[in-house]
């Protein structure tokens, strides 16, 4: 090979080097571009795109975005009813596929509610007693409630299918003590429940609990594109509402609040400024540890209590940061002593609960 047909050669093999570091170096610029382009609101969010911030809910509402708020009388009220005895606690609920529902300020989504609401009313009792819950089918699709605890099969809501416009008489006796979910178990019953079909279920222990301010909180979240992925994560059915409208506690004051989690990642409800005694399951008298955060598994649920000793506004949330952005938090506003007007937002609609020493209330519409 002659000198000059050599260094044609070597010229050839600098060229498609040069050629080739110039397509990686362009690569390595544009891919985080390309990435965070895809995280976007309404850009498909997918892949290694999944954990990039800024997500929709946290880019257009973080912290509460002052501009936009829900209305105070939009709040979910999240006192659940008092514990009361009697033999038999009736509950209707009602079955729609329409509720507009507002998950976040000014972003609706067309929910499936008991009682058109989201979570559904929380059911209460106390162990030993009996508790008739009338599901009523105003859907269009067959319905189901399913209990968690201890009933007979017929009453496990799984096979006796509820056809539109028709309805069904679960009754069974409470047991035992504890905190449970409820939900649609039709399939599919990601559908059914992840389209607002769940609420909560309070079973007392025979004796009460030692009285307290309470609260019970169900933790879950919304995929509005139906991609698969969450778009908000909510207490109580809507995101940031206990930011926007901060829950108000009194130093000293005990709390015992009633968290499940329904939705199909783990969740960990954590408080700020504090710890909890943490009661798993609800289902023992006192706390077994101090913490102050749990990890929750789809259906899980705990009793956290705890007091305030320092005044000021204190966050609890989800610690999982993209729950916590996408709505998974709120918060406490601790006054210095009690505030004599505690301003409580409505509650949405109030479950039929007739036994005896408590006027009937209006049913959820
Ligand atoms: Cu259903
Ligand atoms: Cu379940």
């Amino acid at each position: 090979m002659s000198f000059l047909r050599y260094a044609r050669w070597l010229v050839a093999v600098a060229l498609l080097a040069g050629v080739a570091a110039l397509a990686v170096f362009t690569w390595e610029w544009w891919r985080p571009v390309a990435q965070a382009q895809q995280a976007l609101p309404g850009a498909p969010r997918h892949g290694p795109s999944h954990h990039l911030p800024p997500t929709k809910g946290s880019e257009i509402y973080q912290y509460a975005y002052p501009a936009v708020r829900l209305p105070a009388e939009q709040v979910f009220d999240p006192a659940p009813p008092a514990s009361t005895s009697g033999p038999v606690h009736e509950y209707e609920l009602v079955v729609t596929e329409d509720l507009q529902h507002e998950v976040a300020p000014g972003i609706k989504v067309t929910a499936w509610a008991f009682n058109g609401q989201v979570p559904g009313p929380v059911l209460r009792a106390r162990e030993g007693e009996r508790i008739r819950v009338k599901l009523v089918n105003n859907g269009s699709l067959p319905h189901t409630i399913h209990f968690h605890g201890v009933h007979p099969a017929d009453m496990d809501g799984v096979f006796e299918l509820v056809p539109p416009g028709q309805s069904y008489t679960y009754e069974f006796v409470a047991r035992p003590y504890g905190v449970f979910p409820y939900h649609c178990h039709s399939m599919p019953a990601s559908q059914h429940i992840h389209n607002g079909l769940y609420g909560m279920m309070i079973v007392d222990p025979r004796e009460g609990r030692v009285p307290m301010r309470e609260l019970a909180m169900v933790m879950s979240a919304f995929d509005l594109d139906r991609d698969g992925e969450a778009d908000f994560y909510a207490w109580n059915g809507k995101a940031f509402q206990y930011a926007d409208h901060p829950i108000q506690l009194a130093v000293g004051e005990k709390v015992r609040m009633y968290v499940l989690n329904i939705f199909e990642e783990i969740m960990a409800p954590h408080i700020h400024g504090n710890m909890f005694g943490l009661i798993r399951s609800g289902t023992a008298l006192k706390p077994g540890e101090l913490t102050d955060v749990v990890s929750l598994g789809i259906a899980e649920r705990a009793i956290l209590e705890f007091q305030y000793d320092h005044p000021g506004p204190y966050m609890f949330q989800c610690h999982f940061s993209e729950h916590m952005e996408l709505g998974l938090m709120g918060w406490f506003q601790v006054q210095e002593r009690a505030p004599s007007t505690r301003r409580q937002p409505p509650r949405p609609s109030a479950p039929l609960d007739t036994h005896a020493g408590h006027p009937p209330r209006e049913a959820g519409k």
